[in-house]
C-alpha cells in the first residue's frame, strides 16, 4: 500500500478551496485512489465543534485537521483539506507533521470575493455584523513557497485541478504502486 498525501488548500473565504477540493477528490478517486475531504465548513460542525475564529481557535482548527490527514495517509488514504488556515507559522507545522505535504494557495482578489460573496458573509462583515472576519477584520497570511498557486478568478476549475494533478504526477504519487 503506498503512503498517502496531503493537498492542503488554503486561501480566503470564497475563493473556491471546497469547489476545486470536490472537482480534485474525483479526479483522483477516477484513477483508483482513496480520498476524503475535510472541509472547514463540515469540519467545525463536528471535529471542532465549538471553537472560534480567534488565533488560538483557529490553529486548534488547523492543527486538528493537519493530525487527521496524516493519520489518513498513513494508511494510505489520500487527505484534502479545504481551510482557510490564515497563519504562515501553522500551516509551517503542518509540514513538519506531514510527511507528504502539498500547500495550494487557492488565491483571488478581494474584490472579486467581496462581488462574489457566495455565502453574503463579505457583506456581513464590511458591515461590521461578523468580527474578526479573515481579509477583512483579522490576518490572512498568504503561503511564500506554495508548491501550487491557483487563481481562481482567471483560471476553470479544470484549469485548477490540472495545475495540482501536474504536481502530483510530477513526484510520482498517482500511480498506485
Ligand atoms: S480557519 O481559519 O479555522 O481555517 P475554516 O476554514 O475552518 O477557518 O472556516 C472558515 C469558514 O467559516 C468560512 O468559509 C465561513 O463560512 C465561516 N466563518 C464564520 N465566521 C468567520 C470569520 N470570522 N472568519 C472567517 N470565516 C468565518
Amino acid at each position: 500500500m503506498a503512503q498517502g498525501f496531503t493537498v492542503w488548500l488554503t486561501g480566503l473565504s470564497g475563493a473556491g478551496k471546497s469547489t476545486i477540493a470536490q472537482a480534485l477528490a474525483r479526479a483522483l478517486e477516477e484513477r483508483g485512489l482513496p480520498v476524503e475531504i475535510l472541509d472547514g465548513d463540515v469540519v467545525r460542525q463536528n471535529l471542532s465543534k465549538g471553537l472560534g475564529f480567534s488565533k488560538e481557535d483557529r490553529d486548534t482548527n488547523v492543527l486538528r485537521v493537519g493530525w487527521v490527514c496524516q493519520l489518513l495517509n498513513k494508511h494510505g488514504v489520500v487527505s484534502i483539506a479545504a481551510l482557510i488556515s490564515p497563519y504562515r507559522d501553522t500551516r509551517a507545522k503542518l509540514r513538519t507533521m506531514i510527511p507528504r505535504f502539498v500547500e495550494v494557495y487557492v488565491h483571488a482578489p478581494l474584490e472579486v470575493l467581496i462581488e462574489r460573496d457566495v455565502k453574503g458573509l463579505y457583506k456581513k462583515a464590511l458591515a461590521g455584523e461578523i468580527s474578526n472576519f479573515t481579509g477583512i477584520s483579522d490576518p490572512y497570511e498568504p503561503p511564500e513557497n506554495p508548491e501550487v498557486v491557483c487563481h481562481t478568478h482567471e483560471e476553470t476549475v479544470e484549469e485548477s485541478v490540472g495545475k495540482i494533478l501536474a504536481y502530483l504526477d510530477a513526484q510520482g504519487w498517482l500511480s498506485q504502486d
